[in-house]
């Protein structure tokens, strides 16, 4: 697939959107294109349709002349995996824009969870996490290197799932596309070597990813937030904030992990999302056995066995919309941190039920992938 792109030039037909689409209503504002919800006439389906700027897309092209690039509509109609928005096809405007028809994505911005770091966000933020990293990995296996991970292009579907957004950065994993000068991206969550103007690898989104785990746990960035380039590089020479010192009560494997994504030098960050995402479902696994336990010994049920580490998180209170497809939270601040609870009934919250400890708990349905 990813040499069947280069090289290929398809017919530029022109369609009136207008015509083809019923546009429902605006849902985005990207830098580079707005999005509609919109009923495609054709096939009767819902979809998002991504018309691109054509003065931005035609300068960002620039950059590749004589490359052969392929166009993010070509890339995004190659990309199959689960936590990647389906991208049906693409064409021409009438005004010569390209655009692109999406599956309609029910469900919010990553970013907004970040911001909001609600209850929904602490309990299934690990999952997120590993989601997005297997969408990262896959799209480095084909070859790509994407260029602006951040929470800004991650949404989360109404199912709890990861659906990667947006391919307009996306450039071939090629000696041509890594040479030092691309310097696109969003600024917070560049690479030191890419703010540096050095030669680039896929690396540079492993530290984009580090950084938008980091923020998924702390609500900030691990360095002052930037808005400019030049910001970014007066700091980026600065160690990042220590995670575990702004959340004490995070899982020490997976502080370990978002901080080796962060570390300036690629050879010192981990080589490929896999490694990264391997870290995070091993502590997955093992914070899942510790709220068992806890959960059992709540109950009042066999404790685990002695020498056993007590459970480091509590199951959530709340019931949540999917309760089968959950993984319970960790704990992120002294208060939250998970105790040992003592064996017997607590009072329930009006209104409350009382759950079963499996209620939130399903290794199996978290990663059909
Ligand atoms: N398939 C989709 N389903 C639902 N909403 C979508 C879909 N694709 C994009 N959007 C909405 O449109 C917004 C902009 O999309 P996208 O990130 O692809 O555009 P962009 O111009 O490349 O953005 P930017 O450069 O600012 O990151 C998204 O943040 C999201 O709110
Ligand atoms: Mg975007």
């Amino acid at each position: 697939m990813f040499e069947k792109l280069f090289g290929k030039k398809s017919a530029h037909e022109k369609t009136d959107i207008e015509r083809r689409f019923n546009l429902i209503g605006r849902v985005g504002q990207g830098s580079m294109s707005r999005v509609w919800k919109a009923t495609d006439l054709k096939t009767g389906n819902k979809v998002a349709v991504k018309v691109l700027d054509k003065e931005k897309t035609a300068r960002f092209e620039s950059r590749f002349k004589g490359l052969s690039k392929p166009s993010e509509g070509e890339i995004a109609v190659s990309l199959k995996h689960p936590c990647i928005t389906v991208t049906n096809e693409f064409g021409w405007t009438t005004e010569d824009e390209m655009f692109l028809v999406m599956e309609f994505v029910e469900g919010v911005s990553l970013s907004l969870l970040v911001d909001l770091q609600n209850d929904e966000m602490k309990r299934f933020r690990l999952r997120y996490m590993i989601q997005i990293g297997e969408a990262l990995n896959y799209l480095h296996q084909q070859n790509w290197i994407h260029r602006d991970i951040c929470p800004r292009n991650v949404m989360i579907s109404d199912d709890k799932s990861v659906k990667l957004i947006d391919f307009g950065l996306v450039v071939p994993n090629l000696p041509e596309f890594r040479r030092p000068g691309n310097r696109t991206g969003t600024a917070s969550y560049m690479a030191p070597e890419l703010i540096k103007r050095q030669t680039t690898d896929q690396r540079l989104d492993i530290f984009s990813y580090a950084v938008t785990c980091f923020e998924m746990y702390t609500k900030r960035f691990p360095w002052d937030a930037a808005m400019t380039i030049d910001a970014v590089l007066q700091h980026i020479n600065k160690p990042p904030a220590e995670i575990t010192e702004l959340l004490p009560g995070i899982d020490a494997q997976i502080a370990a992990a978002i901080m080796k994504g962060l570390r300036a030098n690629p050879d010192d960050r981990w080589s490929n999302a896999a490694e990264m995402v391997a870290e995070f479902r091993e502590a997955e696994v093992r914070l899942v056995k510790l709220a068992r336990e806890a959960a059992a010994k709540r109950k009042g049920a066999a404790a685990p066995p002695a020498g056993q580490p007590k459970a480091a998180i509590e199951l959530p209170p709340a019931a949540p919309a999917r309760p089968e497809a959950g993984t319970p939270p960790e704990a992120d601040s002294k208060n939250e941190r998970g105790k040992p609870t003592k064996p017997g009934k607590r009072p329930l919250k009006k209104g409350r039920k009382r759950r079963r400890p499996d209620d939130d708990i399903d290794l199996t349905a978290m990663f059909a992938d």
